[in-house]
């Protein structure tokens, strides 16, 4: 996507084709720093504290941290601890392990000598086929998008919630890559982003894409949605997902579910935007297998803005006392997905759905 102009990818690699560029998310909107990953513990650092999030960004980023420890010593000891430290940092989105493995089930076999450049090139592949599964699922969700356009008179209206956009994944974004495309199409499209509190990934990342790429949007409190689709307001919801089960449970930023209650009461369709290295082909019950990330309180109780002087600066915004708890993403039961939206076209939340369309996956899913 571009930034004033200039095309970006949210991980790329410096001139040197071995130093890892990233853009430091935390800092959005206010300001666009490039951060540069040089080592496999910098990267570890970047996926924990939140630099890069989103669940493709977040198994590319930890792809590019093991070459980066490959660079710098490429033993068995030295692939299987930066794998090992690399997996540590987030529990929720199942890329993370997915990228993982495969780098090591690449890398395992090969001399020492060897690894460097195949960790590359495979951290660069990772990279490039989540560009491509993101662009397949802009163009399956487009369908989708201009089939509501032909049935009524004025802006189809898209609810999203947390950052499923480019800056979640390499590029396109998996909820909002079906936006671009019908944007691109000329379809009239307005967003609702949620904040999505705590850490307000709609404000700062979401809305930040939607304004850049001037596409008319509203930012809405968490609470609002079940208010817009009572009142015909919201046309579809689209979210992203950090891990799918087997059998088509969501899990999600923290409050999808919610979203997910309120369009299934109001008849509103709630299509999840699954890339397929996001299911997680082990599990069939999402809510008692997926583990949950338990993120620190001061989320909660603390908030980070602009004050009218144009200093960033955080503030407190409960008492003293007042301790915070912080799950940081839910599960939506199958049975509240409409459809899911994958990069080989669109699928039911479903055991059945989701084999048929990746049969070679089925046998693992039965198991
Ligand atoms: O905690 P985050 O910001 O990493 O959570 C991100 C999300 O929940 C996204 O919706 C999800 O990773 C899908 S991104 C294409």
């Amino acid at each position: 996507m571009k930034v004033n102009g200039i095309p970006y990818r949210s991980i790329w690699l410096g001139s040197d084709g071995r130093t890892v560029q990233i853009i430091d998310q935390t800092r959005l909107p206010h300001a666009f720093p490039v951060v540069d990953l040089t080592t496999m513990e910098q990267a570890a650092v970047a996926i924990r504290d939140m630099w890069v999030r989103g669940a493709p960004l977040i198994g590319a980023t930890a792809a590019y941290g093991l070459a980066l420890q490959m660079g710098v010593d490429p033993s068995d000891a030295a692939l299987h601890h930066a794998r090992d430290v690399l997996h540590a940092t987030r529990p929720t989105a199942i890329n993370l392990r997915w990228a993982l493995d495969d780098m090591v089930a690449l890398l395992g076999p090969l001399a020492p000598d060897d690894r460097r450049d195949a960790a590359y090139a495979r951290a660069a592949a990772i990279c490039d086929e989540d560009v491509e599964i993101n662009r397949r699922i802009g163009e399956h969700g487009l369908a989708l998008i201009e089939a509501i356009a032909a049935k009524k008179s004025g802006p189809v209206n898209i609810l999203t919630h947390c950052n499923a956009g480019w800056l979640a994944t390499v590029d396109w974004g998996t909820a909002t890559s079906p936006i671009y495309r019908a944007v691109e199409t000329g379809i009239d499209v307005h967003v609702w982003v949620d904040e999505t509190r705590p850490r307000n990934q709609g404000a700062h990342l979401t809305a930040w894409e939607m304004a850049s790429h001037g596409i008319p949007h509203h930012l809405i409190v968490d609470n609002a949605g079940g208010h817009l689709m009572q009142h015909g307001q919201v046309d579809l919801c689209i979210t992203g997902t950090d891990r799918t089960t087997a059998n088509g449970d969501v899990c999600n930023k923290i409050g999808t579910y919610l979203k997910a209650l309120a369009a299934h009461d109001n008849g509103v369709p709630f299509y999840v935007a699954l890339p397929s290295p996001t299911i997680d082909w082990r599990l069939r019950d999402g809510i008692s297998e997926i583990p949950i990330e338990d993120r620190s309180g001061e989320e909660v109780t603390k908030l980070w803005g602009r004050d009218a002087a144009g200093q960033v600066r955080q503030v407190q915004i409960s008492p003293d006392v007042t301790p915070g708890a912080n799950p940081a993403f839910d599960v939506t039961p199958a049975r509240l997905v409409t459809r899911l939206i994958t990069e080989r076209g669109i699928a039911p939340a479903s055991a059945a759905g989701l084999a048929a369309m990746f049969p070679e996956h089925a046998a693992t899913a039965a198991q």
